[in-house]
Order: C-alpha cells, then structure tokens, then sequence
C-alpha cells in the first residue's frame, strides 16, 4: 500500500476488501476489533485523496439480501471511528452501489452492503464468480486487499477482484503476516500451542503441521473431550467426534514419539445441560476429575487444577500461539478457564500471538487489555490455514 500510496491515490476510486464480519447482538456491535483494525489502512487512503469503497462480508448469507446480516452497523461504526461520515450503499453492485460510489468526493468513504448478499461472491462455480468480481470491478479503479480474516476463502471479492485491477495489500495483512511468518518460520522456543474451540476437525490440519514445529500442544474447550476419549476417558454427555479418535490417537502417538508433549484438562466444569447465554441464569457447574465425568453430565470448561497446569505450562515459554477458548466463556460459569489462560499469556514473557475470531473476541469481552498480548490476530481460520502452511487464495491473489 505504501507504493500505491506514493504512486498517488487522489481521485482514485479504491476498493478495500475488509474483513467487518463483527459480531452482533441485533443490531449492536459487540466487538469492533475487526473495525479497528482496518482503520489505518481506510483513514490513509482517505488522507491521500482516495474516493474509498469498502466491502466486506458479514455472517453467511444465502446468497440473498437478509436484514439480519446487513453491514449498515458495521458502516456506521466504522463512520464513528474515523470521525467521519460514511455513505452507505444498499445493495453491492446495483443502482445504490453505482450512485454512492459516482457520488464520492476525493477523500471521502462508503460501504457497500454485505458481499455475501450476492450469490457470485462464494459461488464455487468460477463462471459465476467472475461475472460477479466484472460488476465490482466496474466500481473502482484499485484494489486494497486488506480482509485478512477472508483470504483463506476463494471468494469473488478476494480472489477473482484483485486480478482485474491495480492492487496492493493493505496495512491489517501486511502485519499479521509479518507476525504469522515468525511463527512458521523461526519462532523462538519453547512455542506452546494452546488450542480450544467446539470441533477437533477444524483443527486438524494445524495439529498435524504443529506436531513438527511446537514444544508444547495445550488442548481445552469441546475438542478437548475427543481427545479424553481416545486416552480411555468416559466424557459423559460431552462434545464428542467419535469419528476423529483414531486421528486424535495417531497424533498422541506421534507426539510422544517426536518428544511434543500434549497438555490435556486433567479436570473440567460438568452440568447436565447446555447454560442459557441469553438469560445467563445461574449454570452450578461442578468440578470433577476427567476420570469422573459423570453419564449424562458434558464438560463446559477446564477445571481449576486444569486452569493451574495450563498456567504452569505457559509460564517458561518464549512463544505462544492460541486459538479458542477453554470452555462456554459467554457465560460467567465458564469463563474461567479462558480467562486463566488469557492471564497466563498476559502474565508471560513470551511472545504471545492470539489468533481467531472467537479468541480475540473473548479476550476482549473478558476485560483483558489487547495491549498486553503480543499480537491480536483478526483471523481465526484464516491465521489456522497460514499456520498449516497452506496457499491462502487471498494472499496468492495479491502476490503477484
Ligand atoms: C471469520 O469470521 O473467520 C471470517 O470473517 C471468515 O468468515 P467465514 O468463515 O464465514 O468465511
């Protein structure tokens, strides 16, 4: 971006490809961290005299307009934070769009409505795609990528986009893949891997490439249950992908083999049904042993020798890489485990990188200063997918 910025960006229509997928309640945004972070980025090219049209998704759409998913929220905190106001489009690539975007002034901002309203921006069919990705291209005369969270996705809007016009990565990817590549490349050791979220399968493809670059795996949050299985433990009612423990148990395996020690809980937080997040009533989890687990009762956390161990496991470390949290933090009953190893990584000398939506969410939500962490990664699969060493198309797009 700094060479298209000296190139001269003045009168130029430029398309920036955000990553505004913010968490909503209604209406109200709940996180704005994704907003933030492209700020430098968009409040740059308006500075430089760029008419600046950002896009983004949202959610996951059908394909169609939904009012539930419309970027109108995100449109108008992104107006607040750069203290400006901030038109906004109605439709992608229609008669709104066109007329918003024809109506700039030079250094002025609009947001088009959400991408995945259009079936052409997630369209597997190549075709669709790129009759989509003509239409947006026809409002702009650069392209910024800079949606980090999307560009493990082969979408119109950060795949096909970039090869029709002008374009350069944005400030939000330029450092989270200065950060990530430190991580792949020469992360000084110890590196623990703290690793939590509902599915084991999400996390696969990162365990495997980890098992030969980590010192240390922590798991905690649903996945961990599959992996208590495969050791021979009764997980109860817990989430459980009985199709994975042969995978799971071939990991352990080799992880022994190769000296990687894996951290399991060694007790979690037990009740006999799913806690309400919207009322969050009271939830009287109990704290039992993980060889105690009782029939009927799923694990909503780690427990508070599981919250010790993991702190103790992090505390010499020189990196961390962590993506998910240890339980149901949504509600207070579970929260603790999260928050225990949020502090863990705030209290550690090591440089601590926090990647995923839901992680980076949480440790917000939770009251932790992002300050304190190394590095806040605005994305979850996508910061995975980099980590797994593969081709990000979003990235491959602007490489060349
Ligand atoms: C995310 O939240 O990880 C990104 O915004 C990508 O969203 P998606 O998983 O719906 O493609």
């Amino acid at each position: 971006i700094d060479q298209l910025l000296a190139e001269g960006v003045a009168g130029k229509r430029v398309f920036v490809r955000a990553d505004l997928n913010v968490p909503l309640a209604g209406t109200a945004i709940t996180d704005d961290g994704r907003i933030r972070a492209v700020l430098p980025t968009v409040a740059k090219l308006a500075e430089a005299g760029a008419r600046v049209v950002v896009a983004s998704h949202l959610g996951r759409p059908k394909g169609a307009p939904d009012p539930a998913f419309s970027l109108a929220p995100a449109a108008a905190r992104l107006g607040e934070l750069l203290g400006t106001e901030v038109a906004f489009a109605a439709d992608t690539v229609g008669d709104s769009a066109r007329s918003v975007v024809a109506g700039l002034a030079d250094g002025q901002v609009a947001v088009i409505e959400n991408l995945r309203f259009n079936p052409g921006e997630t369209s597997k069919d190549d075709a669709e795609r790129a009759a989509f990705a003509d239409q947006l291209a026809s409002l702009a005369d650069v392209y910024v990528g800079d949606g980090f969270g999307a560009v493990h996705r082969k979408h119109a809007s950060v795949y096909d986009l970039p090869a029709r016009l002008p374009h350069a990565a944005g400030y939000l990817i330029a450092g989270e893949v200065g950060v990530l590549k430190k991580l792949t490349d020469d992360a000084k050791r110890p590196y623990a891997v703290v690793l939590g979220g509902a599915k084991v399968s999400d996390k696969l493809g990162v365990i495997d490439h980890l098992l030969e670059k980590a010192d240390r795996i922590l798991i905690g949050g649903g996945m961990a249950y599959t992996f208590l299985k495969a050791q021979g433990h009764e997980v109860g009612a817990s989430l459980l992908q009985e199709d994975q423990i042969p995978v799971v148990r071939e990991y352990l395996e080799r992880a022994g083999k190769k000296g990687v020690e894996f951290v399991l809980p060694v007790d979690v937080l037990v009740a006999a049904a799913f806690p309400d997040l919207k009322t969050k009533a009271p939830a009287h989890p109990t704290a039992v042993a993980v060889d105690a687990i009782p029939a009927g009762q799923m694990g909503l956390d780690i427990g508070p020798e599981s919250r010790k161990l993991y702190a103790s496991k992090l505390a010499d470390t020189a990196t961390v890489f962590w993506n998910g949290p240890m339980g149901v933090f949504e509600h207070p009953d579970y929260a603790e485990g999260t928050k225990a190893v949020a502090q863990a990584l705030v209290d550690s000398p090591a440089f601590t990188v926090v990647g995923g939506g839901d992680s980076a969410a949480a440790v917000r939500t939770l009251g932790f200063d992002e300050n304190a962490f190394g590095h806040i990664s605005t994305g979850g699969g996508a910061s995975l997918e980099y980590l797994e060493g593969k081709t990000l198309p979003g990235l491959a797009a602007l490489e060349d």
